[in-house]
């Protein structure tokens, strides 16, 4: 005879249901989801209307993505669900460069470039270089490392946000370490910026009466032969709202000091204008 589904069988039910599942990872997963979301609505106890809101509200999520915004991506980084998995996914040895968020904005491929090369195609802002060097953790230099790098512009937009005004590829470029494992790019000093907030997300923030800001970064992925990429950003030391990340990516590892250079001869050595800001990021990778 059939068992009614009640307040106490209904999850039992449900995950006996997912028993055959044939790929163990998805049963687990789905079992897990399972059980989490039928605690949450027994401890919640929403009304059949708050659960309709709730349906609309990811649905309107779900309409706002296309290939250039991904709203969904952003949910997950306001909630701070995207900053646990990778730093769950990212337990590295101490001596590792710390993870931290994609963010929804690598959705182009960057542009191959030349050391040094600037990967500000417009010319306005601060004027500023990256240095670096990329090694294993016992220190040995990865020449090759491939390092892809992307950033706002001094006025706090990505290229795919304003294709009116920036060329796509600006703030974007794919470099590769020399034999020492060294690297650096010319760039523009990135600007703090809201996230995007003409969509669901946004409204969660101000229902929630939270700022939308991000503290100035650069995002970077860097992969070696035979070692784990990381995927990370460094983050301007005196940045507003660098204690108050609205996807709470900031990790004190990260946080670099812009050094501000009033100084004719190193700006001519990187062909940059005086006054510069300069900053180093050596990025430790782990054997895979
Ligand atoms: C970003 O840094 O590009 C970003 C990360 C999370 C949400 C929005 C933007
Ligand atoms: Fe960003």
């Amino acid at each position: 005879m059939a068992t009614d589904f009640t307040e106490e069988t209904a999850t039992d039910a449900v995950v006996a249901s997912l028993a055959d599942t044939p790929d163990p990872r998805l049963r687990e997963i789905l079992t897990g989801v399972v059980r989490h979301l039928h605690e949450l609505v027994r401890e919640v106890g929403p009304t059949l209307d708050e659960w309709e809101q709730a349906i609309d509200y990811l649905t309107a999520v779900g309409q706002m993505c296309d290939d250039k915004r991904q709203e969904f991506i952003l949910l997950s980084d306001v909630l701070g669900v995207s900053m646990l998995v990778e730093t769950i996914n990212g337990r590295r040895s101490d001596a590792a460069t710390n993870s931290t968020v994609l963010g929804p904005f690598h959705v182009v491929e960057s542009p191959a470039r030349e050391l040094g090369a600037s990967i500000d195609l417009i010319g306005d802002g601060e004027p500023c270089v990256v240095t670096g060097r990329v090694v294993s953790v016992d220190g040995t230099p990865l020449p090759g490392a491939q390092l892809d790098v992307w950033q706002a512009n001094d006025h706090g937009f990505y290229d795919v946000q304003q294709p009116d005004v920036q060329p796509l590829g600006n703030g974007r470029g794919l470099f590769t370490a020399d034999s020492n494992g060294e690297f650096w790019f010319r760039t523009v000093l990135p600007s703090h910026y809201p996230i995007p907030t003409d969509g669901p997300v946004g409204k969660l923030l101000d229902n929630t009466t939270r700022h939308p800001y991000r503290p100035a970064h650069i995002h970077f992925i860097v992969g070696a032969e035979g070692h784990t990429p990381v995927t990370t950003h460094i983050f301007v030391s005196d940045s507003p709202y660098i204690e108050t990340d609205a996807v709470f990516a900031v990790k004190k590892s990260l946080i670099k000091e812009f050094r501000r250079v009033d100084d004719r001869s190193e700006a001519e050595k990187y062909g940059v204008p005086s006054p510069f800001r300069l900053t180093n990021f050596d990025i430790v990778l782990e054997p895979a």
